[in-house]
């Protein structure tokens, strides 16, 4: 059985995810996660992974069971205890008692033991009855989305398209993966059992270490999920355009840029964001300029012939592979980062030659990031229009584009065929004579 280190671990990414943007990813790159063996790894990072997906649902199992909310440490080893209860292959008996020991192990937890381990028997009990089992299964999809998320999609989207958004949410995805060689999609779609989408990304329901993936050595692909893929190719590099990423770590659109052969400058912030950017670039076998610099001064004055923006936003449309970012995004992070969109907005459009194209877009699903940013630019720039993205151009789906012609892709959309990320992308052309 896996120990209580990987059980710590959990806790540790499951706080971390729900406090603060970024919080998650930031504690697999430090003790106790990355001090684990492999295999407890990804226990921790699933059993964590598995809570933030259900958490919706968890949250209203255990405020049934409790008359007033315990401390965040005793909630969130009853959230971790349930999860295993319900939704992993941790015997009961396991679950309960790691969940009662996690808890002795910490001084503000130790007077909660018994309260944990009557909790979490009383939910043991109603996984066995038939009747409330079902109830479980058959949960309105609202359930696992924020109260105030949910209500903001169903004012952009309307309803129906609210409830396939969150009904992804307890799902996890299949894998997607971008091409440096589109010609070799047919191959290596055998070699993955993958299938081909429509703007050539492959999905593969694969799972395990990926770096013993067929192609992966030889870099002939990098994952990326299928609506990241849309905006670079928005762009229609030719061979040999000048081309500028301003927000470009870890580079999974700069490669697609590079892969088309433009000559890119990848600009970031973050110099040890562009660090992998460089690792994934040495991988595929590509070349790009790479600069450490804020986007919104950067002091260089060369015009480009293509520039993307790929905006930091709340990240909400990434919640398939990412479901901490529904808990850790806050109402009042949207001012703040629209204020910065607006800035680097700014500065994107600068470095566009005349005549050169401009693409803006944002992994979020809040209209304030992505449509509001686009008709505040198309007001403020005259020199600038929209250009229309065509039904299905760079793989965007049916009813993935909006009335004026840019893409608005959310989980909802293809759910079928396993859905995509929530994306905006708007795609501008600069005058040739202002
Ligand atoms: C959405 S991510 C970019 C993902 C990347 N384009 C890709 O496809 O892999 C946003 C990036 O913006 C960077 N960033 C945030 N603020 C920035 C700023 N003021 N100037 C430059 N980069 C910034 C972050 O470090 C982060 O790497």
């Amino acid at each position: 059985m896996l120990g209580q280190e990987s059980r710590k671990a959990a806790l540790d990414l499951l706080q971390a995810g729900i406090e603060r943007r970024g919080g998650f990813d930031e504690a697999l790159g430090r003790a106790p996660f990355d001090r684990l063996p492999v295999r407890d790894r990804a226990f921790a990072r699933a059993l964590a992974s598995t809570t933030l997906r259900r958490l919706g649902l968890i949250d209203r199992l255990l405020a049934a069971k409790l008359q007033r909310t315990p401390p965040m440490l005793v909630m969130n080893l009853l959230r971790l205890g349930a999860t295993q209860l319900l939704y992993m292959d941790t015997p009961a008996h396991a679950a309960v008692s790691t969940s009662v020991e996690a808890a002795q192990a910490q001084r503000d937890s130790r007077p909660f033991k018994g309260l944990i381990n009557a909790v979490l028997r009383g939910l043991e009990r109603d996984k066995a009855d038939p009747a409330k089992a079902m109830a479980l299964a058959e949960v309105a999809p609202q359930i696992y989305a924020p109260e105030w998320l949910f209500n903001r999609w169903r004012a952009a989207f309307g309803e129906a398209a609210a409830v396939a958004i969150a009904a992804r949410i307890p799902e996890e995805p299949g894998t997607d993966l971008s091409l440096r060689d589109p010609g070799e999609a047919s191959e290596l779609a055998r070699a993955l059992d993958a299938d081909i989408l429509a703007g050539g990304s492959l999905r593969t329901q694969r799972r395990g270490d990926l770096t013993e993936w067929p192609g992966f050595e030889a870099g002939r692909w990098w994952v990326q999920d299928a609506a990241a893929a849309i905006p670079a190719r928005l762009l229609d590099v030719q061979p040999g355009e000048r081309v500028l990423d301003l927000c470009a770590a870890p580079g999974g659109k700069t490669l697609q840029l590079a892969a088309a052969g433009g000559i890119v400058t990848a600009l970031d912030r973050s110099s040890a964001r562009l660090g992998r950017l460089t690792e994934n670039l040495d991988r595929i076998g590509l070349t790009a300029e790479v600069a450490t610099a804020d986007a919104a001064d950067w002091s260089d004055t060369r015009l480009f012939d293509a520039v993307l923006l790929d905006a930091p936003c709340t990240a909400t449309g990434t919640f398939r592979r990412h479901p901490d970012v529904l808990w850790a995004a806050k109402a009042s992070d949207l001012g703040k980062l629209a204020t910065l969109q607006t800035r680097l907005l700014e500065s994107a459009a600068r470095r566009v030659r005349p005549g050169g194209r401009l693409v803006y877009c944002v992994c979020s699903l809040e209209p304030e990031e992505g449509e509001a940013q686009m008709r505040h630019f198309l007001d403020r720039h005259p020199a600038f229009s929209l250009a229309r993205v065509a039904d299905g151009e760079g793989g965007a789906p049916p009813r993935g584009l909006t009335f004026d012609g840019a893409v608005r892709i959310h989980p909802g959309l293809e759910a079928p065929a396993g859905g995509m990320d929530g994306f905006f992308a708007a795609r501008f052309v600069r005058s040739e004579t202002i």
